[in-house]
């Protein structure tokens, strides 16, 4: 086997112009959601009946058993679709190099689900015997994505009650907890643009700087930035786009994050560029913004982190914001609909170690409804998703550097090797559209906005 080193030449499918892989593993199409419901309220009532209770403990039976018949149905069901495609393989050791005698044994000839992979992989408990990516681009060779009862605890004891809560202190603790780690470890694969959001790739020779220069742009001529006018960036991260839309269109601009130190690094490249009142930067809750109108609004890939229950509430606010003539900007990443497996194992992932709390990751259909619910019309919207995937390689290359890893390791220990994972099949996952990403255009329906001065912006 080709050994690509890490930091070598990229590994990505795209780049080694290899024929690109990919077995398509479809759950959506398989499931019988007939037999699911079935179960979920006939169960209780059979259950009801034997320990002959009275009916009015009929909903009481449903909540208790909705969970764990839920868990047992979908563990069942990926049980049979991952046997379909076959749990045993003598090519482990070709791609893994184990340092635990027990995982060596137990996986000598059996692929490893995806999750005891990850985890093993942090803890030092194997590694691989080539570059992370060029390994998961084989990865149906030596692993298979099994939902685990560790998954589905996941689920319930984390998950669902953040879809269900996202209070101010839950949003507050997950997302400083994660964007507050450190500006060098963001540095670190974000690159000097720190920019947390998928470029936009012209040319598969651009930089991951170009990849993000060009989106700067993008956004810049799609929201008409003019000089003079207010423009307010939702989860601004460290502040780029705040800083280039002031000092290149002359907007007044104000971000807004949780994370303090987002905040230290936004205002300092602002003083920098001597920007002055033009460049603002507020710590705070999107839900706590002081009411006020914005010519221009823009919210990059942050609108995951509001979540399902709350997106609706978020739009009323956004509009309230916005004036009658305005252009809201969305960026946001979802999930497609006909989900397969590896959606779901590696949708997980991320909501365990990289943007926990972050669970609007809907499909693009379910955006735009909730957009036109709130009463925005789309002018238009873009699919990103395989921008996505070579601004991750890029933000992978620059992370796999040996003088990064070293230097992160010493500082940060075990998320490093987590973080390994998550660029590299990252990469995968965006290529081959399991997740994706859109760009939204979008303005107050009124009848009296002048729909056509959006026909007259000119991408270069
Ligand atoms: C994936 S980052 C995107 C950053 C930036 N838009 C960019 O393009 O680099 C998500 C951002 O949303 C912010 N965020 C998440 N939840 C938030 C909340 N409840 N209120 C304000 N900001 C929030 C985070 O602090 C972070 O800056």
């Amino acid at each position: 086997m080709e050994r690509i080193q890490n930091g070598g030449p990229k590994a990505n499918g795209f780049a080694t112009r290899k024929k690109l892989k990919g077995i398509d593993q479809l759950a959506w199409h398989k499931i019988s959601y007939k037999a699911l419901f079935g179960l979920l309220f006939l169960t209780p009532a059979l259950v009801q009946y034997g320990l002959g209770l009275p009916f009015w403990c009929y909903p009481i039976a449903v909540a208790v058993l909705l969970v764990p018949i839920f868990g047992t149905f979908m563990v069942v069901f990926n049980r049979m679709c991952v046997a379909e495609n076959g749990t045993k393989s003598t090519n482990v050791k070709r791609f893994i190099a184990f340092n635990d005698p027990c995982l060596a044994s137990k996986y000598a000839n059996r692929k490893i689900p995806m999750i005891v992979l990850y985890e093993a992989y942090a803890d030092g408990k194997l590694d691989f015997r080539c570059d992370v990516l060029e390994a998961l681009e084989n990865r149906e060779q030596f692993c298979t994505f099994e939902l685990t009862f560790y998954h589905i605890k996941f689920l319930l004891c984390n998950f669902i009650p953040e879809v269900i809560f996202h209070s101010k202190n839950q949003d507050a603790e997950q997302v400083c907890d994660h964007y507050d780690r450190g500006n060098d470890f963001y540095r670190g694969f974000l690159g000097p643009t720190m920019i947390y959001t998928s470029g936009v790739c012209r040319d598969e020779s651009e930089t991951l700087e170009e990849l993000q220069f060009n989106k700067l742009k993008m956004v810049g001529e799609k929201c008409q930035l003019k000089e003079g006018e207010r423009h307010l960036d939702i989860g601004c991260g460290w502040g780029t786009l705040v800083n280039y839309a002031a000092e290149n269109h002359g907007t007044y601009s104000t971000g807004v994050t949780l994370a303090k130190r987002q905040i230290e690094w936004g205002e300092a490249v602002a003083s920098e560029k001597k920007l002055g009142s033009r460049s603002k930067f507020m710590c705070m809750d999107y839900r706590d913004i002081p009411s006020a109108k914005y010519d221009k609004i823009t919210c990059l890939e942050m609108a995951e982190h509001v979540g399902i229950r709350k997106f609706q509430s978020f739009l009323a606010q956004v509009r309230d914001m916005l004036e009658d003539d305005g252009i809201f900007f969305l960026q946001i990443a979802g999930l497609r609909r006909t989900w397969q497996w590896e959606d779901f194992i590696w949708g997980l992932f991320m909501a365990k170690y990289i943007f926990p709390g972050a669970d609007a990751s809907c499909p693009l259909g379910w955006v735009v409804t909730e957009l036109e619910r709130a009463g925005f019309e789309v002018h238009t919207s873009v699919t990103i998703g395989v921008h996505y995937s070579l601004t991750i390689n890029g933000w992978y290359d620059n992370w796999m550097k040996p003088e990064t890893q070293a230097a992160m390791t010493a500082k940060y220990g075990r998320i490093v090797r987590i973080w390994n994972i998550f660029l590299a099949w990252s990469t995968i996952i965006a290529r081959q559209g399991n997740s994706t990403c859109s760009q939204l255009v979008c303005h107050k329906n009124l009848n009296v906005y002048d729909r056509l001065k959006l026909f007259k912006v000119k991408s270069k």
